[in-house]
């Protein structure tokens, strides 16, 4: 088949999939953490060009592109400052269901608002974390109403790899990329079913180890056209709760384990399950990730949390972070209603904004510590 030349304007051709929210100045302010004149400063300096509500006597709108370019240009003048090397992260538990996918999803935008450059990598062939951001992975082409190719899903993070027989062609990192927010908000590699013949492309490969590790380090220290990783901050994974070989050679490849503790479970089997292949990995190769547990699904007065709190501390006081997410309906909903992470979604929520912004910035002061930057700053990283 032919393709003929499309003659259309492109806004009638493609129909509309996600429809982001806009924004008023104090949602704004509160993602960013500033007051609203801070914001409005910026814009005025930036020139940035908003659109406006009519009904509400012209205020301004900003998009969630409007509020990373903010985040990007308070970076850019020294505003934020990070002053790590990059750093990758994958948060992981044995457990599924503890929240993984909503951690990575609703880091990857707090540390977006701090000014970080974020690539998110979806490792998981359920594509939650594809979905979060606002892609179907299920879509596909349709001749009758054609859709915008940068709504689908058509590679993953197996498309970088080449892994013959299984992976011969590697696909140019800008092919594989979404920017669900824009060029300066999280990048996104997504994910789909196919992203299994990255596992069995693996379990062929020779070396299987260092595969990932061996990627992430080629495109971070030696960028090429094809694979320029050198521009992340923090390269996030998203991991599946399986023992794969995916999941191994990521977790080899990290910095940082986040492991999220659902607390409405006596059981953190996760956390002893990855003690012990991290023990493991450390004798076989040499090198393994630091971990943090991370609880989630936290409830006040509630006597089965507070005796699973108490047993974890007990037993991995020394790995547990400081900050929790307690759970809430607005998790639910965001996911239900709007496919966007909270932090997005409901940038006015009173509980799990909160505990989210909290953690981010803990996360972030142990990557710090992890990376071993030396810092201008006390604490580290500021928010002026
Ligand atoms: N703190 C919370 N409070 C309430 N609901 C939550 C919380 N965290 C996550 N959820 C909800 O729990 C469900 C599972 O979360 P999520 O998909 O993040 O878990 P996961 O560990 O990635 O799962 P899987 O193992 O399947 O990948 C989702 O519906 C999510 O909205
Ligand atoms: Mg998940």
């Amino acid at each position: 088949m032919t393709e003929s030349p499309i003659q259309e304007p492109a806004e009638e051709r493609y129909f509309e999939l996600i429809e982001q929210p806009k924004y008023l100045i104090g949602s704004v302010a509160k993602m960013l953490r500033v007051n609203d004149h801070v914001v409005r400063d910026s814009i005025n300096l930036m020139g940035l060009e908003l659109q406006r509500d009519e009904s509400r006597r012209k205020a301004r709108l900003f998009s969630a592109e409007n509020v990373f370019d903010i985040a990007n240009f308070r970076r850019k003048r020294g505003l934020l400052s990070w002053d790590s090397p990059p750093a990758t992260v994958v948060v992981y538990s044995a457990k599924g269901g503890v929240g993984k996918t909503t951690l990575a999803a609703e880091l990857a935008v707090q540390w977006g608002f701090r000014g970080l450059r974020v690539l998110a990598i979806d490792l998981d062939t359920q594509g939650n974390l594809t979905q979060m951001m606002g892609y179907d992975p299920e879509l596909e082409q349709d001749e009758e109403m054609p859709i915008d190719s940068r709504q689908l899903v058509e590679y993953n993070f197996g498309s970088l790899f080449t892994i013959p027989p299984v992976l011969p062609n590697p696909k140019p990192l800008a092919d594989v990329l979404k920017m669900p927010y824009g060029a300066n908000g999280p990048h996104l590699i997504p994910s789909d079913v196919t992203l299994a013949n990255l596992e069995d492309a693996l379990l062929n490969a020779q070396v299987r180890d260092f595969q990932v590790l061996r990627l992430l380090q080629r495109g971070l220290t030696k960028p090429t056209l094809q694979l320029d990783l050198s521009h992340y901050d923090i390269i996030l994974f998203d991991a599946p709760p399986s023992t794969s070989m995916l999941t191994n050679t990521t977790l080899l490849a990290s910095d940082l384990c986040i492991s999220p503790v659902a607390l409405d479970a006596l059981s953190f089997k996760g956390l002893s399950i990855l003690g012990g292949r991290l023990i493991n990995m450390r004798e076989q190769v040499g090198r393994a990730p630091a971990v943090v547990a991370v609880p989630t699904f936290h409830r006040e007065h509630r006597r089965r949390v507070t005796k699973v709190m108490e047993r974890l501390n007990t037993y991995y006081g020394d790995i547990l972070s400081q900050n929790m997410v307690r759970e809430t309906e607005e998790f639910k909903r965001s996911n239900v209603d709007v496919e966007m992470p909270i932090s997005l979604a409901f940038p006015g929520s009173k509980t799990a904004v909160p505990d989210l912004q909290n953690l981010a910035d803990e996360m972030l002061l142990r990557i710090k510590s992890i990376m071993g930057a030396t810092s201008r700053e006390t604490g580290g990283f500021d928010h002026a």
